[in-house]
C-alpha cells in the first residue's frame, strides 16, 4: 500500500510565518538545533515520503530561508501575506494546481515548527489516512498541558471540530480535554478544494484557520480522522525560546544515545552536542564538553579531549585532539596530533603526521606529512612540505591590505623562531631560515636565508 500512497501524495511545509514569540529577527523556521535549521529537519523527514514533491510555503524572510535552501530552488511557493494558517493551504494549494503537473491526489501538510518529527511517523500516518480514505486527517496528542495548542473536540467519541486556545469557551465548548491538535494533516485535495474559500478570519487572531475546515468538512458529511499519538514529544511545535532549547536537547540526547548505542566511546555525554549529519566511527572517543556538528567526519581511533568545536571537519584514523581546539571546514590527516589551543579555519589541511600545537593557526594552509608548528604561529594560504619544521612565532604576512598571497615552504625546511614570511615567497627544500628574520625574498633549496640587523657589541657610553 505504501508504494501506492507515495506516488499520489505531495506534501507542503508550512513556514511563512515569522515566530514572533522567538522576539528573532531571523525567520523562525531558520533558527536552528544543534547548528542546522528546524526547517531542514522537517524537510528531511519529509523527503522519503515524496521524494522531489515536497513543497515549502514562504514568506516572512522568504529571501533569506531561499538562500539557506538552495538545493530546493523551485519547490518554494510564497505566501506573500501570512493571514493565517488557512490562508496558507490556500496558497499552497492554488499553486500546485497551477502548477505543472497539477494538484497531487492527497497533501501532506506540516508546520514547519515540528523539527523532531519522522519519516516513519508521517508514513504511518499518511498509509492510514490514504488507505482508510478520509477526506481530512489530522494527527492528535494527549497533553497534561494544553498551552497555545489548538484544542480537539469531540462528541462522545467523534471528532466535532478543532478550536484555537485563544478562541476557547467552556461555555460553547464544554469542559477542557487533554486532546490537541499536532500541526501535521492529510488532505484529499479534491474534497477540501471547495471548502477553502468559505474560511473566515473570524476569530480572535483575525485569520484564516487550517483548523476551521475540521468542522466544515463534517458539515458536508466528509471523512474526518484523528490519528491519536498520545504524549509524542516528537510532535511538539516550538513557538518560543523554551520549547525551542527543550527540543534541542531532546534531540541532542537521541543522537548521543545512537551514537553510544553504536560503540561510539563518548565520555561526559551530558555535555556533548553532536549534528544530526556526523558521523562518528566506532571507536571513536570523546570526552565533553564538545560541540561538533555539520558535515563532520571523526573516524575510529580518534580521541578528542574536552573543550573542542568542531564544524565541517574531517578527523582520519587515531588522529589525537587535545583539549580546546577550534576546527571549521578543515581535514587533519592520520595520525596527526592537534593542540592544545589550536584554531583549524577554513582550508586548512593537514596530512598525515603532522602537528600543530598551541596558540597555531591555520586557514587555508597544507601542512605536509610529518611537518610540525608546534607554538604560535600564523600559517594562511601556506603550502608546508612534508617534514618541515615551523619555529614558534613564525608568520605568514599573506595579506598586503588588499590581497592575499602564497607562501611555499618546501620539504624539510627549517624556519627559526619568530620568522616573517611576507607573500608571495618560496623557500625552497631543506632551506633553513635564521630565527627573527623577515623574509621578504624566495629563498633556494638547502641554503640559509638571513634578514636581520647584526648584532653589535659597543662600550657603554655615558653611563
Ligand atoms: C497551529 C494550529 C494549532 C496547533 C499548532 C500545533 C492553526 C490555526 N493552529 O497553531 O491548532 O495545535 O499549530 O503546533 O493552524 N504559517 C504560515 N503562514 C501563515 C501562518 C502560519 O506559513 O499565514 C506557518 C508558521 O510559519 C508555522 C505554522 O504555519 O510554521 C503554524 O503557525 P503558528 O502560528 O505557529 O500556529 P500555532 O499557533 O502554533
Ligand atoms: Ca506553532
Amino acid at each position: 500500500m505504501s508504494a501506492l500512497c507515495q506516488n499520489r501524495l505531495g506534501a507542503v511545509i508550512f513556514a511563512a510565518g515569522q515566530g514572533t514569540r522567538m522576539y528573532s529577527s531571523t525567520p523562525k523556521v531558520l533558527l536552528t538545533l544543534l547548528e542546522k535549521p528546524m526547517l531542514g529537519y522537517v524537510q528531511d523527514a519529509l523527503d522519503p515520503l515524496c521524494p522531489g514533491r515536497v513543497h515549502t510555503l514562504i514568506g516572512f524572510g522568504a529571501d533569506k530561508v531561499r538562500a539557506a535552501f538552495p538545493e530546493r530552488e523551485g519547490r518554494f511557493i510564497v505566501q506573500e501575506k501570512q493571514l493565517g494558517t488557512g490562508h496558507a493551504l490556500l496558497t499552497a494549494v492554488t499553486a500546485l494546481d497551477a502548477g505543472g503537473g497539477g494538484a497531487p491526489e492527497y497533501l501532506l501538510v506540516i508546520n514547519g515548527d515540528t523539527p523532531l518529527v519522522e519519516t516513519e511517523i508521517l508514513r504511518d500516518f499518511t498509509d492510514k489516512a490514504v488507505g482508510g480514505e478520509s477526506d481530512l486527517a489530522f494527527i492528535s496528542l494527549s497533553l497534561g498541558e494544553t498551552g497555545a495548542f489548538g484544542l480537539v473536540l469531540r462528541r462522545g467519541d467523534e471528532v466535532a471540530g478543532i478550536v484555537e486556545a485563544r478562541d476557547f469557551d467552556e461555555t460553547r465548548h464544554g469542559p477542557k480535554g487533554s486532546e490537541v491538535n499536532a500541526g501535521v494533516y492529510c488532505f484529499r485535495i479534491e474534497a477540501v478544494r471547495p471548502l477553502l474559500p468559505l474560511l473566515s478570519a473570524g476569530n480572535r487572531s483575525g485569520e484564516l484557520y487550517i483548523t476551521d475546515l475540521v468542522e466544515l468538512a463534517l458539515g458536508r458529511g466528509l471523512k474526518v480522522w484523528a490519528d491519536r499519538r498520545g504524549e509524542d514529544a516528537r510532535l511538539l511545535g516550538v513557538n518560543t525560546p523554551v520549547e525551542l532549547s527543550r527540543s534541542e536537547e531532546r534531540l541532542r540526547a537521541r543522537i548521543v544515545e545512537r551514537h553510544l548505542e553504536s560503540g561510539v566511546l563518548l565520555r561526559n555525554p551530558g555535555m556533548l552536542r553532536i549534528g544530526p549529519e556526523v558521523v562518528l566511527e566506532k571507536g571513536a572517543d570523546v570526552t565533553g564538553p564538545c560541540e561538533i556538528y555539520g558535515a563532520s567526519r571523526i573516524a575510529a581511533g580518534v580521541r578528542i579531549a574536552s573543550h573542542c568545536r568542531l564544524v565541517n571537519a574531517v578527523l582520519e584514523r587515531n588522529v589525537e585532539m587535545r583539549s580546546f581546539c577550534h576546527v571549521e571546514d578543515a581535514r587533519i590527516g592520520e595520525r596527526c596530533v592537534v593542540g592544545p589551543y589550536a584554531r583549524l579555519r577554513p582550508g586548512a589541511v593537514m596530512d598525515e603526521d603532522a602537528h600543530v600545537g598551541n596558540f597555531v593557526e591555520m586557514k587555508k594552509a597544507r601542512l605536509g606529512a610529518g611537518a610540525k608548528a608546534n607554538h604560535l604561529a600564523y600559517l594562511g594560504d601556506a603550502e608546508v612540505g612534508a617534514g618541515a619544521n615551523i619555529g614558534a612565532g613564525t608568520i605568514t604576512c599573506n595579506y598586503d591590505g588588499r590581497k592575499k598571497h602564497l607562501t611555499r615552504i618546501g620539504e624539510k625546511a627549517f624556519i627559526g623562531s619568530n620568522a616573517s614570511l611576507v607573500a608571495p615567497v618560496d623557500i625552497g627544500a631543506g632551506a633553513l631560515i635564521g630565527a627573527g628574520s623577515v623574509i621578504s625574498k624566495d629563498v633556494p633549496e638547502n641554503k640559509l636565508g638571513l634578514a636581520r640587523a647584526k648584532q653589535l657589541t659597543l662600550p657603554k657610553l655615558g653611563w
